[in-house]
């Protein structure tokens, strides 16, 4: 994974993702739940793209039981913290694949029910995301869906630095916050600032910053129907997007 992917941003921040990010999923959870319901994933795999350390993962697996789960995660750590949920739970270790690859150069299915890319559109440049609304069209059988998640801002602009999330474990408190800035015509730096904290003093704290790239529901529908795809709104708080032929 290169430095322009991601690689050295989650190098810094990957045990902050493992204690923080179950923060965002106690809203996306039902929200993704909902949005696969009714999904007949039974004959092909559904593809978690950029899995991370496997919140979504389990969510699909509980949403859809009996289905076969690949899960993408290029980054080393994410993906061993990814490794050590799936190999400590039989009911994942028979169903899930992990490949240690971006989503574009990852071995898939031909075929594949599902694909989910929770909290990941972003870190694709406007050319990725084409190629990965060209693979959908190849592989979604009919009747299958994608789901992903758009979050403000949807154009270059500046975020105000607003709270995370925080979480206790043991004697320590884990908390981040997170501000973006203008970083071109498509694109933004967020600014991630995490902070460890024991008996109120702070012990840990430092800022890493990531290039992600912004775009508008509207821009999605134009993109993907490039592709012969239909997209609509899911929960609309948490920013999903369901796409299907
Ligand atoms: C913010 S994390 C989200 C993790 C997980 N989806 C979740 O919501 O809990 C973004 C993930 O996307 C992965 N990622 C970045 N670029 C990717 C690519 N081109 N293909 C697949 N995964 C990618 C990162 O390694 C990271 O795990």
């Amino acid at each position: 994974m290169s430095e322009s992917t991601g690689g050295y941003f989650y190098d810094r921040i990957a045990e902050y993702v493992a204690v923080l990010l179950p923060c965002a999923w106690v809203g996306l959870r039902p929200a993704l739940v909902a949005a696969l319901a009714g999904l007949d994933a039974t004959a092909r795999p559904v593809v978690d793209v950029g899995a991370g350390t496997g919140d979504g993962v389990v969510v699909l697996a509980d949403a859809l039981p009996e289905v076969e789960i690949i899960a993408v995660e290029p980054h080393a750590a994410l993906r061993t913290a990814l490794l050590t949920r799936i190999s400590s739970t039989s009911a994942l270790s028979e169903r899930v694949t992990v490949l240690a690859d971006d989503v574009l150069s990852a071995r898939l299915p031909d075929r594949i029910a599902g694909l989910t890319a929770m909290n990941v559109i972003g870190h694709l440049a406007p050319g990725e995301r084409r190629a990965l609304w060209a693979l959908l069209a190849a592989k979604l059988i009919p009747g299958g869906r994608a789901v992903l998640n758009l979050y403000p801002p949807h154009l270059p602009e500046a975020v105000p630095d607003a709270p995370m999330g925080a979480a206790v474990i043991g004697r320590r408190r884990y908390s981040g916050s997170a501000a973006a800035e203008p970083a071109g015509p498509d694109s933004v730096t967020w600014h991630m600032t995490y902070r460890v904290e024991e008996e109120g003093e702070v012990v840990a704290e430092f800022t890493a910053s990531d290039h992600w790239y912004v775009l508008t529901p509207a821009e999605l529908a134009t993109e993907v129907a490039e592709h012969g795809l239909r997209v609509r709104a899911g929960d609309a708080a948490q920013g999903l997007h369901i796409i299907t032929r």
